[in-house]
C-alpha cells in the first residue's frame, strides 16, 4: 500500500495567530497553500466571498484552540492506529487499486470528509473540525473507514465526461443500483433531496441537481437540489426550459443554453441544460433539473439514466 496519509492541520491551526476579524486573509493564504482540495471545498459547499466571510464569522476561536491541544497530543497516537488498521485491511478493501490519498485538514465544519477528484489523483479530505464538533474525532479510525468506504464506492461508480460510451453506460447502471438502495424506505421529498444530492457526487458534469414541483396554481416550485442557490424558485409553466417541459410533457436537452430565447438563466457558468418532467397518470406533478457546467455534455445516454432515474422515484 502507498502512503495515503497526509496531516495538514498545522497549517490549519495558523488561524490561531490571526485575530478573528483577519481570518478571511489567513482563509486566503490556507487556500493558496492546498489550493486543489480548497477550491473544490468551496465549490461544493457553494462558497462566494460573502459566505465564507459569515463561515468564518460563526468559528469559534475557543473551539479550534481547544482541538489544536488535542490533536498536538492525540493526533500522532491516532494516526498511527489509523495506520495499523489500514495496513491489516487493506488486503480486503483493495486499496492498493486506487490512486488517492487522505488529506486531514480542518475547515468550516461543514462534512466529515469530502472526495475531491484531481487531474493528480483523489483525495479524501477529512474536515478535522467537523470531527471534534461531532465527537467523532474520539474513534477516530471509523471516519477514516468511512471516508475511504466512500471514496471507494466513489471510485467504482462515478462518471466522468472523458469515459467513453460503454462505461459511462457501465456507471449509470452502477449508479441506478445505489439510487434504488438509498432511496428505499424514505418518503417522497427525502428521495428527491437523496437523488439529487447522488446524482451530484457522483457525475463530474452535473453540476446543479434538483427538482420543482408542480403547486396547485399549476407553477413550478422549487424543491430539494445540490448547487448554487437559484433565484427561480417559482416558474409558471411554458417559461424557460423548466416550464416548456413541463407545459409539452417532453424531455428538453438544451445542449447551449445561450442559444435558447426562452431561458432563464441560473448561474453564468450554466453552459447545457437537461429538464425531465416527471408524469403520474398522464399528469406532470414535477421535474428533474440538470445543469452542467459544460457545453454539449449531455446526449442520449444520459436522457435514458435520467429517465430511469424518475421511473425510480416515481415508482418506488
Ligand atoms: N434554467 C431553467 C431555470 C431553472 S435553473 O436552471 C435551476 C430554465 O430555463 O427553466
Amino acid at each position: 500500500m502507498r502512503s495515503i496519509f497526509r496531516d495538514f492541520t498545522y497549517d490549519y491551526f495558523g488561524i490561531l495567530s490571526y485575530p478573528k476579524e483577519r481570518w478571511f486573509d489567513f482563509w486566503t493564504s490556507y487556500r493558496e497553500k492546498h489550493p486543489r482540495v480548497l477550491e473544490e471545498y468551496m465549490f461544493k459547499n457553494n462558497l462566494d466571498e460573502e459566505e465564507l466571510s459569515l463561515s468564518l464569522d460563526k468559528l469559534e476561536r475557543r473551539e479550534i484552540d481547544r482541538l489544536s491541544h488535542y490533536w498536538e497530543i492525540q493526533g500522532p497516537i491516532e494516526k498511527s492506529r489509523v495506520l495499523k488498521e489500514l495496513g491489516k485491511m487493506s488486503p480486503q478493501l483493495h486499496l492498493e487499486r486506487e490512486d488517492f490519498v487522505i488529506h486531514i485538514l480542518g475547515a468550516l465544519g461543514r462534512q466529515q470528509h469530502l472526495i475531491v477528484p484531481t487531474s493528480r489523483g483523489n483525495v479524501v479530505m477529512i474536515d478535522l473540525l467537523f470531527c471534534w464538533k461531532e465527537g467523532s474525532i474520539k474513534d477516530f479510525s471509523s471516519v477514516i473507514l468511512a471516508a475511504l468506504k466512500d471514496f471507494l464506492e466513489y471510485s467504482r461508480v462515478n462518471v466522468r465526461h472523458t469515459m467513453d460510451s460503454g462505461k459511462r453506460s457501465e456507471r449509470f447502471d452502477l449508479i441506478l443500483d445505489v439510487i434504488e438502495r438509498e432511496i428505499k424506505g424514505r418518503s417522497f421529498k427525502e428521495k428527491m433531496a437523496m437523488i439529487s444530492k447522488l446524482l451530484d457526487k457522483y457525475v463530474d458534469y452535473y453540476n446543479w441537481t434538483g427538482f420543482y414541483l408542480v403547486n396547485e396554481e399549476r407553477s413550478l416550485v422549487l424543491g430539494p437540489y445540490v448547487g448554487e442557490p437559484t433565484e427561480h424558485v417559482k416558474i409558471a409553466f411554458g417559461s424557460g426550459i423548466c416550464g416548456q417541459a413541463a407545459e409539452t410533457k417532453k424531455v428538453f436537452l438544451v445542449p447551449d443554453v445561450s442559444k435558447e430565447n426562452n431561458y432563464l438563466s441560473c448561474s453564468s457558468k450554466t453552459k447545457a441544460e437537461i429538464v425531465l418532467p416527471l408524469i403520474v397518470d398522464g399528469k406532470v406533478i414535477g421535474e428533474l433539473d440538470i445543469d452542467s457546467h459544460l457545453q454539449n455534455s449531455f446526449d442520449r445516454l444520459d436522457e435514458e439514466f435520467l429517465e430511469k432515474v424518475c421511473g425510480l422515484l416515481i415508482e418506488s
